[in-house]
């Protein structure tokens, strides 16, 4: 384990980390990515069994990383098709789940990537999803949306508006890194907590989405832009 990664891995992860990974490799088979046949994931299947981590694990949460979501195909696939967005650059895989759209940044030759979550089996998972296809990316477990924007050029956010909380704190984290500098983008199937106002449509794909895996819904790859003055003045008249 890198020193990057103890900073932000509490000792007692390390185990619960690996035995995730013994897990996966077990029961999690290796397939393609529906529109995405650059890239292999461990996903769940029919005989996978999560319950049985879920029985093992009273922490265990919602296994997200096991499963497409519709951000994070279109921004993997964006990346594919225009590797110059982040070819060279330092890129952060925000709310990483199974590692997609990292592991797309990687393909795509980004300089260095790091993939965050606060989900200990979405770290087992990119570190061995990041493996089978042969790039390498950080997995690190921490929040950061509670902290300092970190030291990287671009932010990719795949689907991370499903709720109105998590919603709310990711903008106003994102608003933090757009005032460092950070570029922000991200990918979204057009979910109800998107800050749509805050938005500039970059590309649009139809893909599958989290539990639809024959049909496809558009789903669109944004910049997340600072506000207008105008918006800047709603603010201060509601303050
Ligand atoms: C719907 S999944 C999307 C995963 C992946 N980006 C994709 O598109 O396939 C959302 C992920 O965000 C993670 N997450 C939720 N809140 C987070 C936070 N504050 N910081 C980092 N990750 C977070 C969850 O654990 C989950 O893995």
């Amino acid at each position: 384990m890198t020193k990057k990664q103890d900073r932000y891995q509490p000792d007692h992860n390390h185990a619960k980390i690996a035995a995730a990974q013994n897990f996966i490799s077990a029961n999690l088979p290796i397939a393609p990515v529906p529109s995405i046949q650059e890239i292999r994931l461990h996903k769940a299947g029919p005989q996978s069994g999560l319950w049985r981590l879920a029985e093992q694990d009273q922490e265990f949460g919602s296994p997200y990383w096991a499963h497409h979501w519709g951000g994070g195909l279109v921004l993997a696939r964006y990346l594919l098709d225009q590797p110059e967005v982040v070819s060279g650059r330092r890129v952060l895989d925000l709310g990483a789940g199974s590692g997609i759209v990292g592991i797309a940044a990687a393909k795509a030759g980004a300089a260095e990537v790091i993939a965050a979550d606060v989900d200990p089996y979405a770290i087992a998972a990119t570190g061995l999803n990041a493996a089978i296809n042969g790039v390498t990316v950080l997995p690190i477990l921490t929040d950061l949306t509670t902290g300092e924007p970190p030291v990287t050029d671009i932010i990719c956010v795949g689907d991370l508006f499903y709720e109105a909380a998590l919603a709310q704190r990711m903008t106003a984290f994102l608003d933090r890194c757009l005032t460092r500098g950070i570029e922000v983008l991200i990918g979204d199937p057009w979910r109800a907590h998107l800050p749509q106002s805050r938005l500039r449509l970059l590309a649009e794909y139809a893909v599958p989405d989290f539990g639809a895996a024959t049909s496809s819904r558009p789903s669109g790859v944004f910049a997340f832009e600072s506000k207008t003055p105008r918006q800047c003045r709603g603010d201060e008249d509601q303050s």
